[in-house]
């Protein structure tokens, strides 16, 4: 039986890959470390949280004793690194907790992976430490590093860690780098739930800049089959671009969620735009597509259709998360505009 460390196995991306790997592989252990931060939720392992090959453990991957401890106690031979500090919005008010966790955490991770022999350490990364396109263009794999967040910048960092552990001593890793994600039990600070959330609610759509913002979305499921692809058939030392060759503007999905809603485009209110915001992401994923033989199979225009249906049917997951915390957090981005 394989034996998987996944970090941040809460979140969003985490949990939809835990609920995967549970449902689909039944020779694999999990044992989940999550810190529970804000953006953690054990509501989103609901029905997974006895499943005999899961284990949930609440910790920090910033403790890398701890983390040492589990390898030894569940003979790990894998870790998929999902924990972070994930929203870009966030890092523009306190970027401290972004190189705590992505950095710092990242390296606590990687210490403990040598240290142990671990056989393979899997950094699950982002499109945005390539930074910004023009109109024009993709990223591949060889595009040089230019993160213009302070969240990018700590994903960057992480990344470039990574590396140098396979370079200096040999740990076998991979790199995904996947665009923007979405689908079920995603926190509705990221665009999509939180449209969706404020348009059930009749409240207003923030929308920044011009809404003319480009980026690649990938249904969080196939991300989640990329990762396994990469895990079970990657070359160690391999980076793989992922992405859904979906470019949309962000008022193009907004539009698409009215719509689904029967809401009326009224609802739309720009708001003053995020600093240093990148203009356009495009991803070329054509190196996962011919090596690993892997495919999204979920087309924009049925995995938003598929998502707005289960924040309806989960109004109850929903209304936990919208907790008084999230609504101060809501105004102190929002209000100015
Ligand atoms: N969401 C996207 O569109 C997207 C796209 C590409 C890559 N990614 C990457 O995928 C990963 C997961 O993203 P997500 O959207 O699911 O994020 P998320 O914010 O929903 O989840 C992050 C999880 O990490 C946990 N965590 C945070 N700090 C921790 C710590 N110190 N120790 C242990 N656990 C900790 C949180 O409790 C939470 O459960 C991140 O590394 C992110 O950079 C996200």
């Amino acid at each position: 039986m394989n034996s998987i460390l996944v970090t941040g196995g809460a979140g969003f991306i985490g949990s939809n890959f835990v609920r995967m790997i549970l449902s689909e592989h039944a020779d694999c252990l999990v044992v989940n470390l999550d810190s529970l931060t804000y953006a953690g939720n054990l509501g989103n392992l609901e029905g997974f949280m006895d499943h005999p090959q899961h284990k949930f453990v609440k910790g920090d991957i910033c403790d890398g004793a701890g983390v040492e401890k589990l390898i030894d106690e569940y003979k790990i031979d894998s870790i998929i690194n999902f924990a972070a500090e994930s929203h870009v919005d966030r890092s523009l008010v306190d970027p401290g907790i972004f190189i705590e966790t992505n950095v710092k955490g990242t390296l606590a991770l990687l210490k403990a992976a040598l240290d142990k022999g671990i056989g393979r350490f899997l950094q699950v990364s982002t499109d945005e430490v390539y930074g910004s396109l023009g109109s024009e263009g993709m990223f591949t794999e060889d595009t040089p590093l230019s993160p213009n967040s302070p969240y990018s910048a700590s994903k960057a960092g992480a990344d470039h860690l990574v590396k140098a552990f396979g370079h200096s001593w040999g740990l076998e890793y991979n790199i995904t780098r996947c665009s923007n994600n979405y689908g079920p039990y995603q926190f509705p600070e990221k665009m999509i739930p939180l449209m969706i959330n404020n348009a059930l609610a009749d409240k207003e759509l923030p929308v920044y800049g011009d809404g003319l913002y480009v980026r690649d979305w990938l249904y969080v499921y196939d991300h989640c089959t990329a990762i396994w692809k990469v895990l079970t058939e990657g070359k160690p030392g391999e980076i793989y671009n992922v992405g859904g060759n979906n470019e949309k503007t962000n008022l193009e999905v907004i539009g698409l969620i009215l719509e689904r809603l029967g809401k009326d485009s009224s609802l739309i209110t720009y708001v003053k735009d995020r600093p240093g915001h990148d203009r356009r992401y495009a991803i070329d994923s054509s190196k996962m597509m011919s090596e690993l033989g892997w495919a999204p199979t979920v087309t924009f225009e049925e995995g938003i259709v598929r998502t707005i249906d289960w924040y309806l049917e989960n109004a109850k997951w929903l209304e936990t998360i919208v907790s008084g915390e999230y609504e101060k957090y809501y105004d102190s981005m929002y209000s100015g505009r």
